[in-house]
């Protein structure tokens, strides 16, 4: 049978390869099935975890005010999750967990086929460049491969604890929206990365 998203989800709801699976919701990525830009976080959080929806609580508020400020909207991306459940108390996910997620998102990259792939925070930035820091590498493209650019911004969450990374996250965006229109002129600034 040919994988689909709406198939990749169900099969993402009934798995149980995770422990973190025998506490918590499993959370989808959603938005755009076409989208050219996709997004990834970390894991849910509280309120993900009670709505089965990715960035609803206060960082995902904070996501949405960003993505209006480069004139774009949810409906417009993609945006999921390298850890499909809450780890407890929101503590960082583990290695392991990260692992045992991973195949769940390479589906979904596969699926979606975004030309530009946003991490936000280390965690997603390490799925694809692990020994990148995020000090280092936030608010520039990253080559991936042919056609598809990497861009890693700090994670929303981590403003909401330090004022001062809101500015940084808000010039992310700005750097960002740089990015992608100068796609659209042809040009691009990408560095070459390597992972
Ligand atoms: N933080 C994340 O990394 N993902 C969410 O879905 C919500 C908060």
């Amino acid at each position: 049978m040919e994988l689909t998203l709406p198939l990749l989800q169900e099969k993402i709801k009934e798995w149980k390869g995770c422990p973190l699976a025998e506490r918590s919701n499993a959370v989808l990525g959603e938005g755009n099935p076409q989208a050219e830009i996709m997004f990834i976080g970390e894991a849910p959080g509280k309120r993900e975890d009670e709505l089965g929806r990715p960035f609803v609580g206060p960082a995902g508020q904070f996501l949405d005010e960003l993505l209006v400020s480069i004139g774009l909207k949810r409906p417009d991306v993609y945006i999921s999750n390298v850890v499909k459940y809450r780890p407890p108390e929101n503590r960082d996910p583990t290695d392991e967990e990260k692992e045992q997620c991973m195949p769940w998102l390479q589906l979904e990259i596969a699926l979606i086929r975004p030309k530009v792939i946003v991490p936000l925070g280390r965690h997603a930035l390490g799925h694809f460049f692990p020994k990148m820091s995020i000090t280092n590498a936030h608010g520039k493209a990253q080559k991936l491969s042919d056609g598809v650019t990497v861009f890693p911004i700090y994670h929303p969450a981590a403003a909401l604890h330090n004022g001062n990374l809101r500015q940084a996250l808000v010039d992310d965006f700005l750097a960002l929206k740089a990015f992608l229109d100068s796609r659209e002129n042809g040009k691009l600034e990408i560095e070459n990365a390597s992972a």
